[in-house]
């Protein structure tokens, strides 16, 4: 399973990169507003530190000024993924763009037929956003387990890329319904590594090896 950073924190980015666990980057209009610098100026810093997958959004909502930004946003650099929003404009801009080989993210998925369209279009990967949906009182992961299952009996080759994570348990979950990425904030990254067992017994070890006679 591969795992994203939700984020355009160039800092946050190249720390977990270094760690080596990060297989890529999704980033937002909501994102890149919070950093305040300028979006193309971050993409190129993302992207030169060899991360091997970035997702950089469209801000158009017409088909035309979709493929115009995409085939921009492409050209920065050969790991750029072209995020488009799932609407009926977007549709359109997705199949055009997959068809000259630019990967798309379909984003703003919120039902199983849109992953159903987004994967007729040819989008390399569809993004759920579970914690919204969660947030309405809906089960986000049972999203995921029918997109699973749907480009499973179709063979769609589109990655189900899981966004809008919370917690650590979102990223369990979705690897258990066989997710091929988890998109998920910093915060969230860094739980997976700890586990209070995990400090406690260093820390008993660390006493215990005091002990040992060193000569
Ligand atoms: O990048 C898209 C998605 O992950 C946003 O998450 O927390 O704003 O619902 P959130």
């Amino acid at each position: 399973m591969q795992l994203f950073l939700d984020t355009a924190s160039v800092t946050d980015i190249r720390t977990m990169w270094e760690i080596g666990i990060l297989d890529g980057v999704t980033t937002n209009p909501t994102l890149v507003a919070k950093e305040g610098r300028r979006f193309e100026e971050v993409l190129r810093e993302i992207c030169a530190l060899g991360v091997p997958s970035v997702s950089a959004e469209v801000v158009a909502t017409e088909t035309d000024g979709m493929l115009r930004e995409g085939r921009h946003l492409r050209e920065i650099h050969p790991s750029i993924y072209v995020k488009v929003p799932m609407t009926p404009a977007g549709l359109r801009a997705t199949r055009i763009l997959a068809r000259e080989k630019t990967r798309v993210n379909m984003t703003l998925i919120f039902s199983a037929n849109q992953a159903l369209l987004a994967a007729k279009v040819g989008a390399s990967y569809v993004s759920p956003f579970i914690g919204r949906l969660d947030d309405q009182g809906q089960d986000g992961m049972e999203l995921i387990r029918d997109i699973v299952q749907i480009y499973r009996n179709y063979k769609f080759p589109t990655q189900v890329l899981v966004a809008s994570i919370r917690h650590p348990v979102h990223v369990l979950e979705a690897a258990k319904a066989g997710a091929d990425i988890a998109t998920m904030p910093y915060a969230v990254m860094e739980k997976l590594a700890r586990h209070p067992l995990t400090d406690l017994g260093l820390a008993q070890f660390l006493k215990d090896w005091e002990k040992v006679p060193k000569a």
